[in-house]
């Protein structure tokens, strides 16, 4: 491995391009391979043993592309997976778990909610998160059944999107929570419409950035971070149709490469 080789970042779709756009912007000069697992999504209704194999796949995909590290741009995936990816590859492993300990350390309500897939919010890992940031306070956990298909087909606005939002936050608002945790990587693209239906004292909070700062660290840490300053090339493959990984990344269509691929 050397500080050139890309770095590996897969998603069950297009939603970790929320994640891509942090490390993007915090490591400009990275090489990147973002694997968008479209034909398989959503994982979140998927078992343990299925988003396992989806994630070995995806694994396997990156390191035949030479990559130096992988970022796991999934909750569900992290949660479920990242564990036996670690034990089974021998590359360094960055993966997105709900933001709870922020949150936990923030309320003042002692109330916080958690939208996120079923599969994350019945993981092992995320109840162990759970239960070690959240004494004393009130979770409303909320299965955001149906978000991610809509994000996948491109729709981040409208009826459906909206109707959908009201639903899953009304059981927050009742429970008087101040943060709401974002635990799919897909949802910050409906935050612009989740901040028109909450009021002003709520506060959103989703785990990219702290995920972009992980991957610098550990980049340090294992002598693999980029020093040259060469413009990098920015790879992006998913097996469905590129439209809405075009749609999302429309501000760097100058300087991406976006291919579909069998994977
Ligand atoms: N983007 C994913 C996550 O962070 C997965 C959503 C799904 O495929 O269900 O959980």
């Amino acid at each position: 491995m050397n500080t050139l080789d890309p770095i590996g970042i897969f998603d069950s779709g297009v939603g970790g391009t929320s994640i891509w756009k942090e490390i993007h912007q915090l490591l400009p000069f990275e090489n990147t391979i973002y694997l968008a697992d479209s034909k398989h999504a959503p994982y979140g209704n998927k078992s343990r043993d299925e988003i396992i194999s989806l994630s070995r796949k995806n694994t396997e995909f990156l390191l035949r592309k030479e990559c130096k590290m992988i970022v796991v741009a999934c909750n569900t995936a992290t949660t479920n997976a990242i564990s036996v990816l670690r034990e089974n590859y021998d590359v360094p492993f960055i993966g997105i778990e709900p933001a709870i300990k922020p949150a936990a350390l923030q309320t003042h309500s002692n109330s916080i909610g958690i939208l996120a897939t079923k599969g994350t919010l019945s993981s092992h890992l995320f109840h162990l998160t759970s239960q070690a940031f959240t004494d004393n306070i009130s979770i409303t956990e909320v299965i955001g059944k149906g978000l991610v298909p809509l994000i996948e087909a491109g729709i981040l606005d409208g009826p459906e999107i909206i109707q959908l939002l009201k639903k899953y936050i009304q059981p927050m608002l009742d429970a008087r929570v101040d943060h709401i945790v974002l635990g799919c990587s897909h949802y910050p693209y409906l935050i612009p419409q989740l901040e028109k239906l909450i009021p002003p004292n709520i506060t959103i909070i989703d785990s990219g950035a702290a995920v972009a700062q992980q991957t610098k660290i550990l980049l340090e840490k294992h002598n693999l971070l980029n020093t040259d300053d060469r413009v990098p090339l920015l790879q992006f493959f998913t097996n469905s149709e590129i439209d809405t990984l075009q749609l999302l990344l429309r501000d760097y269509t100058d300087r991406i490469v976006i291919e579909e691929r069998e994977f």
